[in-house]
């Protein structure tokens, strides 16, 4: 008898759960409808100009600023996590160099918790351990694939470093100039958290089920490298480099739009009218870029964002102008969202203490559209 059942509507099918609200947060407040992000409530711009992402970090995880003290402890416990064990080099390096970063950042992540032996141990103050690791270590193991896939030998962590400038030391070999270190700095505390993501939703839902930190950290990075999520930064600078110059921007803009093709960087679920990030980082990619005297990549990205305003009226988002701040820092596109994970990490983190305080598991259901009363087939009678 055919038992098919028609969706209420409470249960009625919210495709890619738009609108849908499926958790609590005190961490970010995505606000769309006036383009701006707030961190436990403070304006993310003030945070930029004023703070720093060892503190932003802080501010995530315990729900205050740090007082002067909580902030030099909480940098050095953030610090000791640096070094790769001899282990875990070793098998970064039997990684084909061949491999997309975020894939070895994946695999990676979830080594960390197979060298752990208090990785099955859930809960709160267990969490907070494993966040300061991966958090600490994630742009060492950037930094050491990136080197290695140049034939380089990986760089040691200095101590002496902020995490951002250490980030860059470790990448490109040399001490970044102050400039270099406050634009990185800006684009991790930018990125550090941003209410259910993707990729957020995906460490909940993994939390959900009790499992630990870095099952749910590498739930998070996977989900995390799709173009529609992290990876569309990667694709913008590419795209950006493609066009190679500003002449050229609006016909290849127009001819992706003709053929009914996304223009990476650009449009926001949440965000309609515009995402604050990225308006910050049009002025940190202005000032980086004429410091440095790269300017091409700039005029080229105003050109796109020119087009795609008059054409679909669609703003940019966080990925198009952090796309070429990245890229004067030294940052090859494909390594682009390995950066983004070096600062979600710490959100990730925050967002599965939160779910452990308060878990339930998340489960939702899927509207059954397949036959009904089929029977088993015997082989010989199957055509
Ligand atoms: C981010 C994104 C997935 C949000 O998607 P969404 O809320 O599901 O919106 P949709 O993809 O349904 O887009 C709505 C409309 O705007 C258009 N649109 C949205 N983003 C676009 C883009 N980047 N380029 C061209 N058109 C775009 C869609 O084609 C669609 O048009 P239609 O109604 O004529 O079919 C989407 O804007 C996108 O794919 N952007 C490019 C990837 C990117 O930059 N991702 C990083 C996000 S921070």
């Amino acid at each position: 008898m055919p038992h098919s059942k028609e969706p209420t509507s409470a249960s009625r099918l919210i495709k890619g759960l738009e609108g849908v609200v499926a958790a609590q947060t005190s961490l970010s407040d995505v606000d769309g409808a006036n383009g701006r992000l707030l961190y436990r409530g403070m304006m993310i711009g003030e945070l930029v100009e004023k703070s720093n992402f060892e503190e932003v970090t802080y501010l995530l995880w315990f729900k205050k600023l740090p007082t002067a003290e909580e902030l030099e402890t909480f940098r050095s416990t953030l610090k000791a996590q640096r070094p790769l064990s001899d282990l875990a080099l070793r098998i970064l390096k039997l990684i084909p160099t061949t491999t997309h970063p975020m894939s070895a950042l994946r695999t990676m992540c979830s080594l960390m918790g197979s060298l752990d032996p208090r990785a099955h141990i859930v809960n709160p103050e267990e969490s907070q351990r494993k966040a300061y690791h991966l958090t600490g270590i994630f742009p060492t193991i950037i930094a050491a694939f990136h080197r290695l896939r140049e034939g380089e030998k990986p760089i040691q962590p200095d101590p002496d470093l902020s995490h951002a400038a250490n980030f860059l030391y470790m990448m490109n070999g040399v001490k970044p100039t102050p400039e270099m270190e406050k634009a990185l700095d800006a684009y991790l505390i930018l990125l550090a958290d941003h209410g259910l993501n993707a990729s957020t939703f995906a460490a909940r839902v993994t939390t959900g089920t009790l499992s630990n930190l870095y099952s749910a950290a590498t739930s998070a990075v996977g989900t995390l490298s799709g173009e529609l999520h992290g990876a569309a930064n990667q694709y913008a600078m590419e795209m950006i480099l493609e066009i190679g110059s500003p002449e050229k921007a609006a016909a290849y803009v127009n001819k992706l739009l003709d053929e009914k093709k996304k223009v990476m960087g650009f449009g926001h679920r949440i965000y309609k009218t515009r995402d604050p990030r990225a308006e910050a980082f049009r002025a940190i990619a202005k000032d980086l870029c004429v410091k440095a005297g790269k300017t091409t990549w700039l005029e080229i990205a105003d050109e796109v964002e020119k087009v795609m305003w008059e054409r679909k009226k669609i703003p940019c988002n966080v990925d198009f102008f952090s796309a070429p701040v990245l890229y004067v820092l030294g940052f090859p596109p494909d390594f682009f969202t390995t950066v983004f994970a070096a600062s979600r990490i710490a959100g990730w983190s925050a967002h599965i203490i939160e779910q452990q305080l308060d878990n339930r598991l998340i489960r939702p259901m899927a509207e059954y559209i397949g036959p009904q009363e089929q029977y088993y087939i015997p082989f010989e009678q199957r055509k």
